[in-house]
């Protein structure tokens, strides 16, 4: 007579090595369906003697049912092993770019902007931000450009609101609230940060401001939205050559250059007094610039000592501290460094541009 403890065990083997639904229908077929071994025994019964039929149906029963709980325990087990399998074979990283094969660039703008930062924090900037809509006295006024001053036509301004007509007014010295004379602004330049970062804290000060600019120009060298790092030291002791000598490291730096020449031309701004541009060393064989080398000239950024009507009107005793500003274009130091000829190029957000002049993330 068939052992029922091994048969047990045997059927319990193949159920338990059963590794999805279908392997263990198959072990459960085996045992329990038609001509199963289970089945098959229960067939013999009425061949066996009455005194032990009684015993060995209520035994078969028993195993029989014993089974089936292991089978459909197996079964649970295999039903959520498959579900879990299922959902991490389509478990989607959202964080993962769409096209793997396509790997994101770093654009030249932010790039240069982050190697200005990198260059001069050292020498102890930190970065300040603020709005790209401004204020007539925190874009002009503050900056010592009154509603008259002609340096105001210099910049081209977009005035929000009010069309494009009016240039400043009488009224701005209400540093928040425009007003027809004097509407809001897309900033001309990042000095209004200067003007803020002055009102809200006190000397020492040096912070770099670097952030999207606005004026209303658009050829090979101008958009009408680009991007400046300003720069600003306040303090006791600053001075002039202090000026020259950051200007000169940064500039040597930035463009990889340790012996590039640099020269202080003086120039106009309202808000410094005096006020240079700096020029740096350049030929042009064939009308393509080469920095570091040759007799010609290229100006690169403006500076100066900040103006003493500029302290006054952020509370700053000029008498008490002074310092320097400077200003450069973002786009402008790009293109000279990695000869990208055309500035309207940087926002046309063309693929094949941005996989030439981009840069790897992990750095180059
Ligand atoms: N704000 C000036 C501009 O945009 C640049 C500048 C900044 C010049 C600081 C001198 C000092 O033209």
């Amino acid at each position: 007579m068939t052992d029922l403890s091994t048969l047990k065990s045997e059927v319990q083997q193949a159920v338990e090595a059963a590794n999805d639904i279908a392997a263990l229908e198959e072990a459960r077929v085996s045992a329990l369906g038609k001509k199963g071994r289970v089945t098959e025994l229960l067939k013999t019964l009425g061949t066996l003697p009455e005194t032990e039929r009684k015993d060995f149906g209520a035994r078969i029963n028993v195993l029989k049912s014993e089974l089936e709980n292991l089978i459909e325990a197996r079964k649970a087990k295999l039903g959520t092993a498959a579900l879990d399998a299922r959902l991490m074979s389509e478990k989607a990283d959202v964080t993962l770019s769409v096209r793997p094969e396509d790997k994101g660039a770093i654009h030249p703008i932010s790039r240069t902007i982050a190697d200005i930062v990198a260059l001069l924090s050292p020498l102890g900037f930190s970065v300040a931000e603020g709005p790209d809509i401004e204020s007539d006295f925190y874009n002009f006024a503050a900056l010592n450009m009154p509603p008259d001053h002609p340096a105001r036509q210099m910049q081209d301004t977009f005035y929000l609101g009010l069309g494009d007509s009016g240039a400043g007014g009488l009224e701005s010295s209400n540093p928040e609230s425009p007003s027809p004379q004097a509407p809001m602004v897309l900033r001309t330049h990042t000095s209004p940060v200067q003007v803020r970062t002055m009102l809200q804290s006190k000397p020492p000060i040096r912070i770099l401001a670097p952030g999207r600019v606005f004026r209303r120009d658009f050829d090979q060298t101008h958009a009408p939205m680009f991007h400046q790092v300003e720069g600003l030291v306040i303090d006791e002791t600053t001075h002039m050559g202090h000026l020259k000598g950051v200007l000169m490291d940064f500039l040597r730096g930035f463009f990889g250059v340790p012996d590039l020449k640099v020269r202080f031309r003086p120039s106009y701004f309202p808000f410094t007094e005096p006020s240079a541009e700096v020029d740096i060393g350049c030929s042009r064989p064939g009308g393509k610039i080469k920095i570091g080398e040759g007799d010609d000239w290229l100006e690169v950024l403006g500076c100066g000592m900040v103006h003493g009507k500029v302290l006054n009107n952020c509370n700053i005793d000029p008498a008490k501290y002074q310092g320097f500003a400077f200003g450069m274009g973002v786009e402008r130091l790009a293109m000279l460094k990695y000869g990208i000829p055309d500035l309207r190029t940087f926002f046309e957000a063309d693929l094949r541009w941005l996989r030439h002049y981009g840069f790897s993330v992990l750095g180059d």
